[in-house]
C-alpha cells in the first residue's frame, strides 16, 4: 500500500477521534446500521468466551463493539492507522491493538478462532494484495478456526452512495464556488476604491451562480441523514457568514477556513473513490476464490452471499464466510 492512503486514513480518524463508533458507513448516510448489527451479533453470540478474535482493517470497533457488548473478552484489532487504533482502545480499553497492513500483520502463526473484518479488507490495496490477506487470515488462525467478511459490493446501496457523493462533489467543483468565495475575501479586505467595489460587484455576481446549483441540491435533502448535506450547508452558510461580516475576522483567519474547507472536500472525494475502487464484483470474487484454491492452502469457503439493508433492493455487502481445515 502507498505511504499516502495509510496518511490518508490516518487524517481520516483524526477528525474523527471524538466520534464514539467510528461506524464505517456514517459517510455514505448510514449510521449505526441494524441490519449490520444484527448479523454481528448473531454470528458472535454463539461464540464461547474463550474465543480469540481479531478484526482486520477495524477502525474504531465497529464489529469488536458487539463482542464486547456480549462480554467476549479476547479482542485484537489490526489496522494501518494508529490514530483508529486509538479510537478503538478509547472505546474498548482492553482490545489489543495492532498498527500494521492486513496483509502482513506479524502476528504469531495460529492464534485467533475467529478474524472478522466489515468493510476493511478489500481496501488492502491490489487484488493481490487482498490475496495475500486471506492467505494471512489463514496464518494466523488456528486450525478449526473461522473467516467472516462483510464487504463493499459492486453496485450495491453503499457504492451507490459513494457515486452520488462523488458527483456532489463534482458539482461543488464545477461550481467554483470556494475558489470565487476566496476571490471575494481576498478583495475584500483591500483598501476600498472604485476598482475594488466594481470587482466585487463581478464577483458576487459569479458567487451567487456558483452558489444557485448546490443550493437547488441541498433544497431537496434530509440533513439530519447525510452527512455531505450538512458539510455542504456549513460551506455555505458560514463562507456568507465570512463575507458579510468580514470586519469581525481577520483575512488570514478567513482564508485559513476556507482552505481547510477545500482540504475536507479533497480528503471526502479521495475515501469516496477509495470505496468503490475497493468494492468486490462476482468476477474479482470468483478470481479470488481461484486463486486462493490454486495455493491450496487449506480454507473452506462457504458460497458468498449478498447483504441486504431493510427495504433495500439492491445488495449492501458481500458475506464471505470460510474455515481453516483442521
Ligand atoms: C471503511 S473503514 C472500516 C473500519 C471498520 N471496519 C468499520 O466497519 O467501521 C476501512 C478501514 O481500513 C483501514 N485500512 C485501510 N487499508 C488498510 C490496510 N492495508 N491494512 C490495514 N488497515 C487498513 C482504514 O484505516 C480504515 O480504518
Amino acid at each position: 500500500m502507498a505511504k499516502t492512503d495509510a496518511q490518508n486514513w490516518d487524517n481520516y480518524w483524526q477528525g474523527r477521534a471524538s466520534t464514539a463508533t467510528g461506524n464505517a458507513l456514517i459517510e455514505v448516510g448510514i449510521e449505526d446500521n441494524h441490519d449490520l448489527n444484527r448479523f454481528w451479533l448473531e454470528h458472535l453470540e454463539s461464540q464461547p468466551k474463550q474465543t480469540q478474535i481479531i478484526d482486520l482493517a477495524c477502525g474504531a470497533g465497529s464489529v469488536l463493539k458487539h463482542a464486547l457488548k456480549l462480554g467476549l473478552p479476547n479482542l485484537t484489532g489490526v489496522d494501518i492507522s494508529s490514530n483508529a487504533l486509538r479510537s478503538l482502545t478509547n472505546n474498548i480499553s482492553h482490545a489489543s491493538a495492532i498498527c500494521a497492513p492486513v496483509k502482513d500483520t506479524g502476528l504469531n502463526n495460529q492464534t485467533y478462532d475467529l478474524a472478522v473484518s466489515q468493510f476493511g479488507i478489500e481496501y488492502a490495496g491490489s487484488r493481490e494484495d487482498l490475496l495475500q490477506t486471506f492467505q494471512e487470515m489463514h496464518r494466523i488462525l488456528k486450525p478449526g478456526g473461522d473467516i467472516i467478511v462483510v464487504a463493499h459490493i459492486k453496485d450495491g446501496v453503499v457504492y451507490e452512495g459513494c457515486i452520488d457523493s462523488l458527483s456532489q462533489i463534482e458539482l461543488i467543483e464545477e461550481s467554483q464556488f470556494i475558489p470565487v468565495s476566496k476571490k471575494i475575501l481576498q478583495t475584500l479586505y483591500k483598501e476600498p476604491s472604485p476598482t475594488r467595489d466594481s470587482q466585487l460587484q463581478t464577483l458576487m455576481g459569479a458567487l451567487n451562480q456558483s452558489a444557485s446549483p448546490i443550493s437547488n441540491w441541498l433544497r431537496g435533502l434530509d440533513r439530519s441523514k447525510n452527512v455531505f448535506a450538512r458539510f455542504t450547508y456549513h460551506l455555505l452558510e458560514s463562507s456568507h457568514k465570512l463575507i458579510t461580516h468580514h470586519s469581525a475576522f481577520s483575512k488570514a483567519d478567513s482564508l485559513e477556513w476556507l482552505e481547510g474547507m477545500q482540504l475536507e472536500l479533497d480528503a471526502y472525494k479521495g475515501r469516496m473513490t477509495s470505496m468503490t475502487r475497493a468494492a468486490l464484483d462476482q468476477d474479482d470474487l470468483a478470481a479470488l476464490m481461484q486463486s486462493l484454491a490454486s495455493k491450496d492452502i487449506g480454507l473452506n469457503f462457504s458460497p458468498h452471499e449478498k447483504m441486504f439493508f431493510a427495504n433495500r433492493q439492491k445488495p449492501a455487502a458481500w458475506v464471505i464466510k470460510a474455515t481453516k481445515n483442521l
